[in-house]
C-alpha cells in the first residue's frame, strides 16, 4: 500500500502539467504519476496540427477564437468555459514554453501560424507535424528535474475506492460520494496494490480505440470514463465522437492509423474524389477548412456514393521544399509506404480521433466525486459542446490542469486520509484459459461501433448495437469475475463500458448536432441539452 496527498493517473499533458505545478508548490511533498505505459506513450506524443492561441492582437482576437469555438461547438459549448480557456492560453503556453517546449518561428521571431478547419484566422501554434511529441518531451524533462515528481509505469489503475469498499450501498442518487484512492495492477508483478490519496486526478485520455480504425494509440480505451461511472459518477456527451477526416489510409488496417493532420488543408491541400473532383466545394462554402463534423461527413458520404474506402488528398502543387519545411514526418511517412506527395495524392480516410464529452466536470475540473478532479481529454468541460474547434484541446488540458491545481491548493490541508480502506479481494479467480475469448470480444466491440455508430447513425443501427454490446457485457462480466485481471481484460471491461456509454447517449439525442448525426432526426432540436449519464 501506498499513502500520497497527490495522485495523478496519466502522462500526457492533462497529467504532468498539474504535477508540475503542484510538485513546484509543494516541494515538500511528493507527487505520485501512474501510467499503465510507457511514461510517453500518450495521445499527447502524437498531436500533430498544433496548439490553438491568441497571441497576434493585431490580425487576431480572443473574441475571433471564441467565435469559431462556439460555431464549431454548434450551440452545445459552454461561453463561459469558452472564454476561460481561450483568455486563459496564452499563460498557460508560456510556462510551457518556458519548461522548454520549442515552437517553430520565423525568421522575425514571431511564431509562425498554422490554420486548420473552422478557424478564421491563422493562429496554431506548432513544432513542425510532431508538436505533441516536443510537447510531450519537454514535459517529461521538465518533471525529471523535479524531484518530488515520482512517475510510475507499467501501473494500470482498475477502479476508484469510494464509500462502496467500505460496505456502503453507493447509487446515483447517493450524495457525496468521495474518492479515498485506487486500486492498481502492477503489470511488473502481476498483484493489485493498493494507492490511499487524499485527492485524485484522472488524465486518460480518449477511447479512439473502441473503434476500428482511429488515430489514437493502444492506450487510449476510455479507462478513466469507466472507472467514473462504475464509480457512479456522472458522464456527459459521449455521443460526439469526432472523426478525423484525414487519416492515412492503408488496405486492411485495424487499429492505429497515421495522421494527415488538418494543417496540411490549412496550407492548401485539396481533397478529391474517386473521380478527381474538389468535392468539398459542394458541401459548404468554407470547402477543406470547414469544421470536422461536416469535412468528415462529406468524405463518409463520397466514399458511399463512389463505393471506395478512401477519398484523395492532393498535395501535388506543394514544391517538396515548402512540404517538408511544415511537414517533414508525414513527407517521409507518405514516402516509406511508396507515396512521393509532389506526385502522387495520398489517400485518406475518416478515423475516430477525440472524445468530446467524458467525465463531467465544473469549472475548476471538479467531477461529481468529492476529492475527484479530471482533466484532458477524459473530461467534459463544456469546452467543446458538440464539435471540438481543431487544436483546442492541447490548450484546455493546459488550462484545466491550471485549475485543478489551483482548487486543490486551496483544499489540501483540510482533507484526511481515509486509513483502514480494504485491500482488492481476488478470491474465487483463476488465471484465464483463452486470451483469444478477450481478443475476439474486442474486434466483436470494434465492428459493432464502426458499423452502427460512426459517423452516420441512425435508430435501427443504435438499437442493434444496444443488443450486441448488451451481449458482450454479459459474457465479460462473466470472464471478469471468474478470471485474475489482466490488463486485456480490463481494458476489454473499460472499453465494453464506453461504447455503452457512447451508443447510449446517441440513442437520448433525438436530433443531428455537431457529431451526431441521425438520419431519423436530420434537424436540430429546440431544446439544447447535455446529456449526463
Ligand atoms: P493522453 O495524452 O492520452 O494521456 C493519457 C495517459 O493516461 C497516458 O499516460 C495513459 O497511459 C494513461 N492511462 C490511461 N488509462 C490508464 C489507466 N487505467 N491506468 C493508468 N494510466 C492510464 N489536439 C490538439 O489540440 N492539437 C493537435 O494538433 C492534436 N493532434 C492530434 C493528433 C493525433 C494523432 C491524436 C491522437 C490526437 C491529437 N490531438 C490534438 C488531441 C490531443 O492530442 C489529445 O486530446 C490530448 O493529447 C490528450 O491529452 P491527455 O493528457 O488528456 O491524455
Ligand atoms: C490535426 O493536426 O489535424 C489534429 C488537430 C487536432 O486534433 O486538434
Amino acid at each position: 500500500m501506498r499513502q500520497t496527498d497527490f495522485l495523478v493517473i496519466g502522462s500526457g499533458i492533462a497529467g504532468l502539467t498539474y504535477a508540475l505545478k503542484v510538485a513546484q508548490d509543494f516541494p515538500d511533498k511528493k507527487i505520485l504519476v501512474m501510467t499503465k505505459a510507457a511514461a510517453d506513450e500518450t495521445n499527447t506524443k502524437y498531436a500533430q496540427g498544433g496548439v490553438a492561441v491568441v497571441n497576434d492582437l493585431e490580425n487576431d482576437s480572443f473574441e475571433k477564437h471564441i467565435g469559431d469555438t462556439l460555431i464549431a461547438g454548434d450551440g452545445l459549448c459552454n461561453p463561459q468555459v469558452v472564454e476561460i480557456v481561450i483568455k486563459e492560453g496564452p499563460d498557460r503556453v508560456r510556462e510551457l514554453i518556458e519548461w522548454g517546449a520549442q515552437f517553430d518561428k520565423e525568421k522575425d521571431g514571431d511564431y509562425k501560424l498554422g490554420k486548420e478547419g473552422g478557424h478564421s484566422e491563422f493562429r496554431i501554434i506548432h513544432h513542425k507535424d510532431i508538436t505533441g511529441f516536443e510537447m510531450e518531451r519537454a514535459l517529461l524533462e521538465a518533471v525529471s528535474r523535479q524531484k518530488n515528481i515520482e512517475i510510475i509505469k507499467h501501473c494500470f489503475v482498475v477502479d476508484i475506492i469510494t464509500q462502496h469498499h467500505l460496505g456502503y450501498l453507493v447509487t446515483k442518487a447517493t450524495p457525496d460520494i468521495e474518492c479515498y484512492g485506487v486500486y492498481v495492477l502492477n503489470l511488473l508483478t502481476s498483484r493489485i496494490e493498493k494507492i490511499v490519496t487524499k485527492t485524485t486526478l484522472l488524465a486518460t485520455g480518449g477511447n479512439g480505440q473502441v473503434y476500428r480504425t482511429t488515430t489514437n494509440p493502444s492506450i487510449a480505451t476510455g479507462d478513466g470514463v469507466a472507472m467514473v461511472y462504475r464509480a457512479k459518477g456522472r458522464i456527459e456527451n459521449m455521443e460526439f465522437i469526432q472523426f478525423h477526416p484525414t487519416a492515412l489510409y492503408e488496405a486492411g488496417l485495424r487499429g492505429q492509423a497515421f495522421l494527415i493532420t488538418e494543417a496540411v488543408r490549412g496550407d492548401g491541400g485539396i481533397l478529391r474524389n474517386k473521380e478527381g473532383e474538389a468535392f468539398m466545394q459542394r458541401y459548404d462554402e468554407r470547402k477543406d477548412l470547414a469544421p470536422r463534423d461536416i469535412v468528415a461527413r462529406a468524405i463518409d458520404s463520397e466514399m458511399k456514393r463512389t463505393g471506395t474506402e478512401h477519398v484523395w488528398l492532393d498535395c501535388r502543387h506543394f514544391t517538396k521544399e515548402k512540404f517538408t519545411e511544415h511537414f517533414p514526418n508525414i513527407y517521409q511517412k507518405c514516402l516509406s509506404i511508396g507515396i512521393d506527395i509532389t506526385i502522387s495524392m495520398i489517400p485518406v480516410a475518416p478515423a475516430a480521433h477525440y472524445s468530446c464529452g467524458g467525465i463531467k466536470v465544473d469549472q475548476w475540473g471538479r467531477s461529481s466525486i468529492k476529492n475527484l478532479y479530471a482533466c484532458g481529454e477524459c473530461s467534459s468541460t463544456g469546452l467543446h459542446g458538440a464539435n471540438r474547434l481543431a487544436s483546442n484541446s492541447l490548450l484546455e488540458a493546459m488550462v484545466f490542469a491550471h485549475r485543478c491545481y489551483i482548487d486543490i491548493k486551496e483544499k489540501i490541508e483540510d482533507i484526511e486520509n481515509v486509513k483502514d480502506l480494504p485491500d482488492w479481494n481476488a478470491t474465487g479467480t483463476s488465471e484465464p484459459k483463452e486470451m483469444i475469448l478477450i481478443t475476439q470480444s474486442l474486434k466483436e466491440l470494434q465492428q459493432v461501433m464502426s458499423d452502427y455508430v460512426g459517423i452516420v447513425r441512425n435508430d435501427i443501427r443504435l438499437q442493434r448495437a444496444m443488443k450486441r454490446l448488451d451481449l458482450l457485457w454479459e459474457e465479460t462480466e462473466k470472464l471478469y469475475e471468474s478470471s485474475s485481471v489482466s490488463p486485456q481484460l480490463l481494458e476489454l471491461r473499460n472499453m465494453i463500458t464506453t461504447g455503452y456509454l457512447i451508443v447510449k447517449g446517441a440513442a437520448f439525442r433525438k436530433e443531428s448536432r455537431g457529431l451526431h448525426y441521425n438520419t431519423d432526426y436530420p434537424g436540430k432540436s429546440e431544446l439544447v441539452q447535455n446529456i449526463v449519464l
